[in-house]
């Protein structure tokens, strides 16, 4: 029979033998006397390999000196360190090895002293684990650190939990001035109680706004200034609360691009309706023009008649004044570039500031000693630097400074982010500066489109800058302008730089006036507008012409084709029928190579320039001419030689 005694050792013994984790006995002078299945299956030794031995060679090299140090001490006098405590120490398996371990070792008083009861937990399997969400926390730690975009967490109060540096860029607080704060503090004022009113419904009704979703708003930095931003927000919970992660992407490149895309595009819209209209009232007013002129030539004895036909001749110059001024903005007026040393445009420009602006304003010029030359037409760029000086001078009410800097510029890609419509390269820059009333932003949007003028009724047609932008754009250049209420304004003009030092021959000079030169040549005119096409005769008659005349460039072949005798054509080059004076002239000189061409235009096309079809010895002459200009020019190209 057994006896109770019997019984409860035989219960120990089973729970020793199956325990999950080692149970090892020592005596007081660390002497091994049991050492169970789980040991052996921690420490890789046999029981028997290590009962009798002392405990330490279970342990790493610098444990066994300690644990001497720490049993003669216990022995000495009874202080206890681990006895009843239990800590973490390291395990040294039979092949070197080693491993964490918790180890709580309880005292059992015997008659012939004590013997101390181990229990070891193998923490491998913990350290394992706890190491890898180390790691992975450090890993998330340096996206989130190093990330572009800002990320901030807040709990379900609304309060930040983590602010990374890049919030720390975009909001100009540093983490240690928001974390704990309402996250309300990085919004402005309007957006704050939207919030506020957002999370408490989606507490209520896990009604969804932005979780998941994400969308624009604005964003306050701590200066108090805003910025559009892209937030997206996603919820997890955290021990039972709701915590959200908000990821920030800074829009204001984006919105900057897209306002100037739009803008640009603006321009291009108001261009062609602009030049489509200029081109229209060109052919009128070159009827106006002409008739008038015409009539007062007849009218040499009535003197009041005369002088009524003078009105209305210069009346319509008015006009075509102002359409010539649309057509350069609308970037279809005819150029005449050559290479240009702008410094020496300026110098000269200068002279002439000095006499026509007020003389309470300074003119100061300042030029860059190599300056590259430019590619463009020159008229056109001193009436550009005019129209700018002109508006320095009327923001300048009671007198001030007008400085005008020449620099060479590279315009990198950088500069092309902020300004998408620019190439990027070699440009010449020619800035304009005042220290006028400058121009509040709502002006400055606006200041390009043709018509927009501050000033009074019949002071400015609100064409000036127009003019500047058009012409630089056609010459392939770029045009900002930079102002500040009260301080003063710049305008930069960039125009393309030419790299080659080649400076081509000077722009041929206007005529002067002098006696009309006549012919006796025959002349076709080619014309579709009616009152257009008969004012050239007329005009081309009294100045001794044979006149020839076709309504298109079907009918000026069929006239071509047969055996009349014709000296030089002179076509539109914008006409219905299927080809223009272009495609005209190129096959009419198929049939007759000794043919001269004079074509006119309300506008020389500028991608027929791009496409080079403007050769050298195209002759135009644009619309609305009078009638010296008619006969000088085609005086010019009747003395040329086909052949050349
Ligand atoms: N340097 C400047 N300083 C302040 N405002 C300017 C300046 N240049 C232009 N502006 C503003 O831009 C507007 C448009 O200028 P723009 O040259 O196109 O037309 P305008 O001078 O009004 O008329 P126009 O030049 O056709 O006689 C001006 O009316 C003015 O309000
Ligand atoms: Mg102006």
């Amino acid at each position: 029979m057994p006896t109770v005694k019997n019984t409860e050792a035989a219960w120990l013994r089973a729970v020793v033998e199956t325990a999950v984790d080692g149970v090892i006995l020592i005596d007081s002078r660390g002497r091994v006397l049991l050492f169970n299945p789980a040991c052996e299956k921690l420490f890789q030794y046999r029981a028997d390999e290590v009962i009798g031995s002392n405990v330490k060679m279970l342990m790493p090299g610098h444990y066994r000196d300690e644990h001497d140090r720490y049993v003669d001490n216990f022995n000495r006098t009874g202080e206890r360190k681990i006895i009843g405590v239990g800590r973490e120490v390291v395990g040294q398996r039979k092949d070197g090895s080693t491993f964490p371990m918790d180890l709580s070792v309880g005292e059992a008083k015997q008659e012939d002293g004590s013997i101390f009861v181990g229990i070891i937990h193998d923490l491998t399997e913990r350290e394992r684990t706890e190491r890898a969400l180390r790691e992975s926390a450090a890993r998330l730690r340096a996206v989130v650190d190093t990330a572009v975009d800002g990320v901030i967490l807040i709990d379900a109060h609304g309060n930040v939990l983590m602010f990374n540096p890049a919030c720390e860029k975009l909001f100009h607080y540093t983490a240690g001035e928001v974390i704990g704060k309402n996250v309300k503090v990085l919004m402005p004022a309007s957006y704050r109680d939207e919030h506020d009113g957002y999370i408490k419904n989606y507490r209520e009704t896990g009604h969804r706004k932005i979780i998941g979703i994400g969308r624009e708003v604005m964003g306050q930095r701590k200066d108090g200034t805003t910025f559009p931003m892209d937030l997206s927000v996603g919820e997890t919970k955290h021990e039972g609360e709701f915590i959200f992660a908000g990821i920030i992407h800074d829009l204001t490149d984006r919105k900057r691009t897209e306002e100037q895309l739009a803008q640009a595009q603006k321009m291009e819209m108001v261009g062609q309706l602009s030049g489509g209209i200029a081109h229209d009232f060109n052919n009128l007013l070159t009827v106006i023009v002409g008739n008038a002129e015409f009539l007062g030539d007849q009218l040499k004895s009535r003197e009041d008649l005369r002088r009524l036909a003078e009105d209305i001749g210069r009346a319509g110059e008015r006009g075509a004044e102002l359409t010539q001024r649309l057509l350069a903005f609308s970037r279809r007026q005819t150029l005449r570039p050559i290479a240009i040393d702008c410094n020496e445009l300026i110098g000269s420009v200068h002279k002439l500031l000095i006499r026509t602006l007020r003389e309470d304003i300074v003119i100061n010029s300042v030029f860059e000693p190599e300056l590259h030359p430019v590619y463009a037409d020159p008229g056109q760029l001193e009436s550009a630097i005019l129209n700018l000086s002109l508006n320095a001078q009327d923001a300048m009410t009671s007198g001030g400074r007008l400085s005008i800097t020449t620099a060479n510029a590279s315009l990198d890609d950088q500069y092309q982010s902020l300004h998408p419509e620019v190439r990027p390269g070699d440009y010449v820059l020619i800035a304009i500066t005042d220290n006028g009333e400058g121009m509040p932003k709502p002006v400055l949007d606006k200041v390009f489109e043709p018509f927009f003028t501050t000033k009074e009724v019949g002071k400015g047609s609100g064409l000036g800058l127009s003019m500047v932008y058009g012409f630089i754009k056609q010459s392939n250049g770029h045009v900002s302008i930079y102002s500040e209420p009260g301080l003063g304004t710049t305008v930069r003009m960039y125009l393309p730089a030419l790299m080659s030092k080649a400076l081509e021959e000077p722009a041929p000079r206007r005529a002067k006036h002098a006696d009309l030169p006549s012919g006796r040549e025959a002349v076709l005119v080619v014309e579709d507008d009616p009152f257009v096409r008969s004012h050239a005769i007329r005009s081309l008659e009294s100045l001794g012409y044979r006149v020839t005349a076709a309504v298109d460039g079907n009918d000026a072949l069929q006239k071509l084709g047969t055996d009349i005798h014709i000296d030089v054509l002179f076509t539109d080059i914008v006409m219905p029928g299927g080809f223009n004076g272009w495609e005209l002239a190129a096959r009419a000189r198929q049939t007759r190579p000794e043919l001269r061409v004079l074509l006119t235009s309300g506008y020389a096309l500028e991608t027929l320039i791009t496409h080079k079809r403007l050769r050298d010895h195209d002759a135009i002459l644009t619309k609305p001419y009078r009638k010296v200009e008619l006969a000088r020019r085609l005086r010019e190209v009747l003395m040329i030689n086909p052949q050349q």
